[in-house]
């Protein structure tokens, strides 16, 4: 039942009118009792949809006179004295002691938010209000349905989570990693924020680096906030880094093969000789694949180098779905550890895996051994790309350049040293011996 407010006074002074005239006592005594009057304001309340809500009156010397709860916004009639006048089920109306009238609203709805009115009957008519506010708490749409994007790399991305509730929730992304997220703005402008706030996340031009998961989480200051996983998967083919493309070792020793393979999705990975020949593992051949991050791993290649047989090319091989890629690294062998010993000298290698070409030198001629670090380290005086990690990988056979120089220096003079009659030398050795007059 909903009346127009004005009609409502009416009708309770009406009513009024009717009960203290019955109740002939009362209204004779009327005019000495005091007047009613509000015991305490009326409390604003703030509800999450679904609870309870309670709105209290407290009135003093009520008399005669009857508490009304009406819906100031629509003014409808609530509850009178002790009767609920709406159909709305979930209202009540409660009389505590002799002070207290409560007007209960159970499971409250959205549109059980407005202004209440507590009103008096009285002659003038007495009321308070109070204010009832129903949050919700956040709620992610669904729309966009699986929690997984697929894009290619370098292609666009829109990450999107639309929510609802009241107030209206504020849409916060961040990465599970806790990595920033990278925001492009024109074409070289670039941000690395933590947190990204809007419903949408664009990625354009997306790179490898920002693969992973991204959740994105809606509050409101209403509980619970709530959040959604969205994994982005980038693709790309596989990409081989090979650091050491040369690696030897002495006759009888392990040595290791290391590639770096970027890929997504994950690929297939294995060993094959220079032949075609797939490896697979065994006494002689160990694999090893270390997960860097999600798209890179590490993979490696233990093998013992039991013969000049195993000298040669190695690739390791990547295949995904987008394509396949491999990397060669050539290895080579000297020769057992205990022969160089004996033999008391280094090993010389060329450049491009000159493993094979063993030294011409004759091992017991002490002026060639001074040829030899001379030719050495006249071939080193431009060093090739990556002769430091071959060196690395050598070091149980080659004496680092610094050590040769040394020697070339304690020995005091290069004239004593014995020359091969090979042209290249000598213009070589001359050329640094005027060199060396122009200085002095
Ligand atoms: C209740 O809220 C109204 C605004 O909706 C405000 O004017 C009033 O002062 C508030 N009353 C109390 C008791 O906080
Ligand atoms: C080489 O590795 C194998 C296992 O892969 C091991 O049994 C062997 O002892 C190793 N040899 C050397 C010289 O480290
Ligand atoms: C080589 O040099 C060492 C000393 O460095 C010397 O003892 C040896 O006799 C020399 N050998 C020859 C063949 O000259």
């Amino acid at each position: 039942m909903v009346v127009d407010m004005t009609t409502a006074s009416f009708f309770l002074l009406a009513l009024l009118h009717i009960l203290t005239g019955i109740d002939g006592q009362h209204h004779h005594n009327n005019a000495n009792m005091p007047a009613p009057s509000f015991g305490s304001t009326m409390e604003n309340i703030t509800v999450i949809n679904g609870r309870d809500a309670s709105f209290t009156c407290v009135v003093l010397n009520i008399g005669p006179h009857r508490v009304a709860w009406i819906k100031a916004d629509d003014k409808g009639i609530l509850a009178m004295h002790d009767r609920v006048l709406t159909n709305n089920a979930r209202l009540s109306v409660m009389h505590s002691d002799l002070h207290t009238w409560t007007l209960h609203i159970r499971d409250v709805h959205r549109s059980d938010r407005g202004v209440y009115m507590c009103q008096i009957n009285s002659d003038p008519m007495l009321s308070q209000t109070a204010s009832l506010e129903v949050v919700v708490p956040p709620d992610i749409l669904n729309e966009e349905g699986g929690g997984e994007v697929l894009i290619p790399e370098g292609g666009m991305a829109r990450l999107s989570c639309k929510a609802k509730g009241f107030p209206q929730p504020r849409v916060t992304w961040r990465r599970e990693d806790g990595q920033d997220i990278v925001i492009r703005s024109g074409a070289l402008q670039k941000q690395k924020v933590p947190i990204f706030e809007g419903e949408v996340l664009t990625f354009h031009k997306i790179t490898r680096s920002e693969m992973g998961a991204y959740l994105c989480i809606a509050s409101n200051n209403v509980p619970p906030s709530v959040s959604r996983r969205i994994v982005v998967n980038v693709h790309f083919y596989p990409i081989i880094q090979v650091h050491n493309q040369l690696v030897g070792g002495p006759l009888g020793s392990n040595i290791t093969l290391d590639c770096m393979v970027e890929a997504s999705p994950k690929p297939i990975n294995y060993w094959a000789r220079e032949s075609g020949e797939i490896i697979i593992p065994n006494d002689k051949y160990r694999m090893e694949e270390l997960d860097v991050n999600t798209y890179t791993t590490r993979l490696r290649l233990h093998l013992k180098l039991s013969s000049n047989a195993d000298e040669g090319g190695y690739k390791c091989c990547s295949k995904n779905s987008i394509g396949d890629s491999e990397g060669t690294i050539t290895v080579y062998a000297t020769k057992r550890v205990e022969e160089e010993k004996s033999l008391g000298r280094w090993s010389d290698h060329d450049e491009e895996g000159g493993a094979e070409e063993p030294d011409s030198v004759d091992d017991s001629d002490n002026t060639s051994l001074e040829v030899t670090t001379t030719h050495f380290t006249l071939g080193r005086v431009t060093p090739p790309a990556g002769p430091s990690s071959r060196r690395a990988n050598n070091n149980n056979i080659q004496s680092p350049t610094q050590n040769k120089m040394s020697i070339i220096r304690s020995s005091g003079s290069i004239a004593q040293t014995a020359v091969r009659p090979q042209s290249y030398y000598l213009v070589a050795i001359i050329s640094f011996f005027s060199l060396i007059v122009t200085l002095l």
